[in-house]
């Protein structure tokens, strides 16, 4: 298992570039069970969730070609023969994000067996809505052994209302009805980017559809989808935790290769704590020459500030000037970075789903565990201040969805290392077995 091994005290300064976002490349993945002809996606990250959706395309019988080597990141998926619709429990419980698999299956294929992903890291995360939703577009589904199996002759259009805002479950939902006989209409959706950055996609591969986006997305069903190329949206998290690293240490940071209008929430609470920002269409300057004052934030679904940013956003608070309320509303269980910095000299109080963070309080380096992939990265944060050297273990989480991220990191002047260590099995903390990953 490999750690990190960072050295506090050093300014971020100069440029660092974002990859591609994740969490749209995922989804676009999957939107390639839908035609038999190839779909070719540019900006894809070179993570490791990607790896495993590759080998969960891979293992129903697509030819999936990742090709990092070259500038664009470039994947080429071609599903031109699925022989088993299927999303085994070994891959599920390592991405909850296979689950987005089902609704394109079903969409394409008429049936689909996938895991259900079981306990999570950081809160229950049931797929309850993706089911009811597809059951509204006349999907038949049934659950054996931990494993849902979906079917039907043809999904037929409807209109599905989400009880609560889901990011996958909307993109499952979309997937599913461009094939659908009839108009779809999605209500209460999520309003992410990736969501509008998926339904781009479809449209481009002959879906029609509309709202992507907003509250309500409208799909009129067609009876096949061809193959398209895409290129895909910058990593709106992955730019957040640079910016707020930059600010942090005190630096001046250059993030370039975003889009600064999916970083609203952020940009204004950075403005709010007292960090100057500059952006141009497809980049950000951080400059933290003043001192931080603290603010208080609460996770919300998309415009509001993402809980994905939120344990990064701890780290800063530990570094702000007065009392900083951080409030979890999307996840039940998502403080586990909390604990880990509070061990290293950190004042945070956890209140149900409140952190309450008194600032500012020195950091000095401890060993620190990662308990999931944007946990991981807050300790990051919080070790490039820390006094001393930090080590950071598990990091195989930030692997999930940070693309190099030590070489961009050294790349601005922080003092980050990779160590590899093989540990004996009995090392891994009991408690963690069993668990699929967060995303
Ligand atoms: C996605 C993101 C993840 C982010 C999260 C919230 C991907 C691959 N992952 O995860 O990084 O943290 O959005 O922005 O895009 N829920 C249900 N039933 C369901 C589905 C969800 O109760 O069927 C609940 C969840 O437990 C959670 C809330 O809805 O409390 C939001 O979850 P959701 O938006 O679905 O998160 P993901 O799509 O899994």
């Amino acid at each position: 298992m490999d750690k990190f091994v960072i050295r506090g005290g050093n300014p971020l300064l100069g440029t660092i570039r974002v990859s591609g976002a994740k969490n749209a490349a995922l989804p676009a993945m999957a939107a390639a069970l839908l035609t038999e002809e190839p779909v070719i996606l540019e900006n894809v990250p070179q993570v490791r969730d990607i790896e495993t959706e590759r080998k969960l395309l891979a293992a129903m019988g697509a030819e999936v070609e990742l090709g990092f080597g070259r500038a664009q990141h470039r994947t080429t998926i071609c599903c031109r023969k699925l022989a088993a619709p299927e999303a085994s429990y070994e891959l599920v419980k390592t991405m909850r994000a296979s689950t987005l698999v089902l609704g394109p299956l079903v969409a394409r294929c008429g049936t689909a067996r996938v895991s259900l992903p079981g306990g999570c890291a950081i809160g229950a995360r049931p797929i309850d809505l993706h089911i009811k939703g597809l059951e509204r577009l006349g999907a038949k589904i049934t659950q054996h052994h931990g494993y849902v199996e979906a079917s039907a002759n043809r999904l037929k259009g409807g209109e599905v209302v989400f009880d609560k805002i889901t990011v996958t479950g909307t993109e499952d939902l979309l997937m599913a009805a461009t094939l659908a006989e009839g108009e779809t209409i999605l209500q209460n959706c999520a309003r992410e980017p990736e969501v509008a950055d998926l339904a781009d996609l479809l449209n481009k591969m002959g879906a029609q559809i509309e709202g992507a986006g907003t509250p309500t997305i409208r799909v009129e069903g067609v009876e096949k989808l061809h193959g398209a190329k895409h290129r895909v949206i910058p990593d709106r998290i992955e730019a957040a935790t640079f910016l707020l690293a930059g600010a942090l240490t005190g630096g001046d940071l250059n993030v370039s290769a975003c889009d600064p209008s999916h970083l609203g929430a952020l940009l204004q609470k950075l403005d709010e704590v007292g960090v100057k920002t500059a952006h141009t269409s497809e980049s950000v300057r951080v400059m933290g020459d003043n001192p931080l004052r603290a603010a208080d934030v609460i996770t919300e679904e998309f415009p509001g500030f993402p809980t994905d940013m939120q344990a990064q956003y701890m780290a800063l608070a530990t570094q702000a000037e007065g009392t900083s309320i951080i409030t979890e509303n999307i996840f039940e269980n998502r403080f586990m970075h909390a604990l880990e910095m509070v061990r290293m000299g950190a004042n945070i109080k956890i209140e149900g789903s409140r952190a309450i963070v008194r600032g500012k309080t020195p950091l000095s380096a401890a060993a620190v565990l990662a308990s999931d992939l944007r946990a991981s990265a807050s300790l990051v944060l919080a070790a490039l201040v820390a006094e001393g050297e930090t080590i950071i273990d598990r990091v195989y989480h930030i692997d999930r969805g940070y693309e190099h991220i030590e070489e961009k990191l050294r790349g601005v002047g922080a003092q980050i290392r990779r160590i590899g260590e093989i540990l004996p099995k009995k090392a891994v903390a009991p408690a963690m077995r069993g668990y699929s990953q967060s995303t």
